[in-house]
C-alpha cells in the first residue's frame, strides 16, 4: 500500500471531499438536461466488463463527478488497499486476516501466499474433493445408509453459509438436476427444518452441515434435530457417516459433533462467511449443477477479479459502482440502495447482497477504532422488480427520499421454458426499460395538463423523475454471468469500505445478540433468573412464559 491507511487523513478533512462538497452544493442538474445537453452520454456512461453491460448514464453525474470521485478513490488508496488484499496481506485488521475470496476462484498454477504459505493448490485440491463426492452423489454411487440412492440435498447452515447457496440456486436453477430435490434450512425456528424434510425420505436424504466455525447456535440446533429425524427413521448410529456431510475450517468441532472428518470439506479463515459461497459451502449447488457448471461460474468470478485487479480507474466498473454508492449516501444523504432484479431467478439475489454489503459496511469506527464523521453502508433491499412495481415502487418514484437503484435483467429467457413463456420475457424487460425512464426523465406538470387532467389533479400525476438508476445487463443468466454479478458487487463494497476507511470483514455488531440469546434462553426453558435483565425485557419474558403455559 502506497500510503498507510491507519496515517490517512480524515475523510471528511480530504481536499478531495471538500472539492466534492463543494461540487454538490452547486448540483442542480436534472437528467432530462444532462441528455438533453450531451448526445452521447448514453453511450459514453457505460463500461463493460466479461458479459456485463453497466450503463450508468442515469446517474446524477457529470465527467467533473466522476472526476472529482476517482481523485477521492485515488486520495484514500482504493487501488492499495484492492492489491494489498489480492497479494494475501491481513488487510482484516480485527481478527488479524488475509482477505482472499479471490484465491477460491485463482487458477491452479498461481501462487497466493498467507504466512509464506501457498493456498492456491489447498483450494484445488478442496475443489477436486467437492467435485469427486458432488459426481457421486449425481451419478448414484454415493448411496443411503439402507443403500438407496439420494434424492434430497439439505444445506443446514445460516448466514453466509445459507444464503450465497440458497440464492445461487435459485439463480440457476436451470441448470440444475432436476430429480433431485434441494433445501436450504437457516432459521432455528423448528418450522424451517420440519417443512424441509417433511415430505422427505431419511434414507434418501443428505445433509450438508455448512457453518465456517461449527459453533454457530442455530445451525448446531437444526443439525442435532436433523440428526435425531434421521436416526429415529434408521435407527442406527451408523447411517450418520452416510447423510451427514460437513464444510467447515472448523476440523475439531466436526469431528466432536460426529461427522466423519472424510467427509469433512475443508476452507480457511481467510475466506469471509459473506464471501465464501464459491469454497466448500457451495458443496450443494455443486451437486445441483455439478462440477464443470460451478468451474464456469468460478471463472466468472475470475473475470470481474482480473477486471477489478487491472482495469484503468475510468473504466473499472466495481469502483465506479463503489463510488456512485458514496457520491449518494455521503453527499445525496440517500440511506438505502436498492437492488431490483427483472428474473424470478434472482429472487433471493438481493437478501444475499444485504448480507454482502450491510455486514461489511455497516460500521460506525474506522479502521483506527474512531468514530466516523460520515455515512458508511446503506439499507440495500429489493425484491425482483415486476413484482416490486406492484408495492413499493411508488414510493422511489413520488416518494420524498432518494434511493438509487440498480436494475438487472437478461437479453433471454432460460432455454427450458415454453415458447408461450418465452414470449413473456419482451414483456419483463420492458417493464425494466421503463422503469429506468420513468425514473429518470419523470412526467411534468405541462406534460400532465397536456393530456388533459383537472388542475387539481395534476400534482398527484407529476413525477419529478431525476431518481438514479444503473442498468446492468447480459445475454443470460449462466453459471459464469451470476459469477460475475457476486464478484462485481464483492468489489464494489471493498472500494466503498476502503473510501470509508472502515474494517469490512469483521462482523463484531452480531455478537451481542448472540449473548444475550444465550443468556435469556434459561429464563425462557427454565423459568431460571437472569440477572441485570432491563425492565421491559424482563416483562417480556413473564409474558412469554405465562402464555405458553395457556
Ligand atoms: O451472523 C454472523 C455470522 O458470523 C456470519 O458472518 C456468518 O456468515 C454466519 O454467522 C454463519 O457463521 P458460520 O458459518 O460460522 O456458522
Amino acid at each position: 500500500m502506497s500510503d498507510s491507511v491507519s496515517d490517512s487523513p480524515k475523510l471528511t478533512r480530504r481536499p478531495q471531499w471538500a472539492a466534492l462538497e463543494d461540487h454538490r452544493a452547486e448540483w442542480h442538474a436534472h437528467l432530462r438536461d444532462l441528455f438533453a445537453s450531451d448526445s452521447g452520454r448514453a453511450e459514453r456512461y457505460v463500461v463493460r466488463v466479461g458479459d456485463l453491460r453497466i450503463d450508468y448514464s442515469k446517474n446524477l453525474v457529470t465527467d467533473e463527478t466522476l472526476a472529482l470521485l476517482q481523485e477521492l478513490a485515488t486520495a484514500t488508496d482504493v487501488f492499495g488497499l484492492r492489491d494489498a488484499m489480492f497479494r494475501g496481506e491481513k488487510i482484516n485488521i480485527t481478527e488479524d486476516r488475509a482477505v482472499l475470496h479471490t484465491a477460491l476462484r485463482a487458477p491452479a498454477g498461481a501462487v497466493i501466499e498467507v504466512d509464506g504459505e501457498n493456498v492456491v493448490p489447498k483450494v484445488h485440491a478442496v475443489l477436486d474433493q467437492m467435485s469427486d463426492f458432488a459426481r457421486r452423489v449425481r451419478s448414484g454411487e454415493w448411496t443411503g445408509h439402507t443403500g438407496k440412492r439420494i434424492r434430497n440435498v439439505v444445506n443446514i447452515g445460516i448466514g453466509g453459509s445459507d444464503l450465497g447457496p440458497a440464492m445461487a440456486y435459485e439463480a440457476l436453477r436451470a441448470y440444475t438436476d432436476r430429480s433431485l430435490t434441494f433445501r436450504f434450512v437457516s432459521n432455528v425456528d423448528g418450522a424451517d427444518l420440519h417443512e424441509a424434510v417433511r415430505d422427505l425420505d431419511p434414507a434418501e436424504t443428505l445433509f450438508i452441515v455448512a457453518s465456517k466455525t461449527f459453533t454457530t447456535i442455530e445451525t448446531i440446533t437444526n443439525a442435532t434435530s436433523a440428526r435425531t429425524w434421521l436416526l429415529e427413521a434408521l435407527g442406527d448410529e451408523k447411517a450418520v457417516a452416510r447423510h451427514f456431510v460437513a464444510l467447515s475450517t472448523n476440523g475439531q468441532k466436526v469431528t466432536e459433533f460426529g461427522i466423519d472428518p472424510d467427509n469433512m470439506f475443508e476452507f480457511w479463515d481467510w475466506v469471509g462467511g459473506r464471501y465464501s459461497y464459491d469454497s466448500a459451502i457451495g458443496l450443494s449447488l455443486m451437486i445441483a449443477i455439478g462440477p464443470d457448471r460451478f468451474q464456469e461460474m468460478l471463472d466468472g468470478f475470475r473475470i470481474v477479479d482480473e477486471h477489478f485487479r487491472n482495469a484503468p480507474a475510468e473504466a473499472n466498473a466495481p469502483l465506479l459502482l463503489g463510488l456512485l454508492g458514496v457520491w449518494y449516501g455521503n453527499f445525496f444523504d440517500a440511506q438505502s440502495h436498492a437492488v431490483l432484479p427483472y428474473s424470478h431467478y434472482l429472487s433471493k439475489f438481493t437478501a444475499y447482497l444485504q448480507q454482502l454489503d450491510m455486514e461489511s459496511n455497516g460500521k460506525s469506527v474506522d479502521r483506527d477504532g474512531h468514530p466516523v464523521q460520515w455515512q458508511t453502508g446503506p439499507v440495500v433491499w429489493g425484491t425482483p422488480g415486476t413484482n416490486g412495481q406492484h408495492a413499493y415502487y411508488q414510493l422511489i418514484h413520488q416518494g420524498t427520499k432518494l434511493i438509487p437503484a440498480d436494475l438487472i435483467g437478461f437479453a433471454r429467457p432460460v432455454d427450458e421454458l415454453s415458447d408461450e413463456l418465452k414470449a413473456q420475457h419482451d414483456l419483463l424487460m420492458a417493464n425494466l426499460f421503463a422503469q429506468g425512464q420513468a425514473l429518470a426523465f419523470g412526467k411534468t406538470a405541462d406534460e400532465v395538463r397536456a393530456e388533459g387532467v383537472a388542475e387539481a389533479q395534476v400534482p398527484h400525476r407529476t413525477f419529478k423523475g431525476n431518481h438514479p438508476t444503473t442498468t446492468i445487463l447480459a445475454k443470460d443468466l449462466t453459471p459464469s454471468v451470476l459469477g460475475q454479478l457476486i464478484a462485481l458487487y464483492e468489489h464494489k463494497v471493498f472500494v466503498q469500505g476502503a473510501v470509508w476507511n472502515i474494517d469490512s470483514f469483521d462482523q463484531w455488531g452480531v455478537e451481542l445478540g448472540k449473548v444475550l440469546a444465550k443468556r435469556v434462553e434459561p429464563a425462557l426453558t427454565e423459568g431460571a433468573d437472569v440477572p441485570g435483565l432491563d425492565s421491559s425485557t424482563a416483562a417480556l419474558v413473564a409474558t412469554y412464559r405465562e402464555l405458553k403455559e395457556v
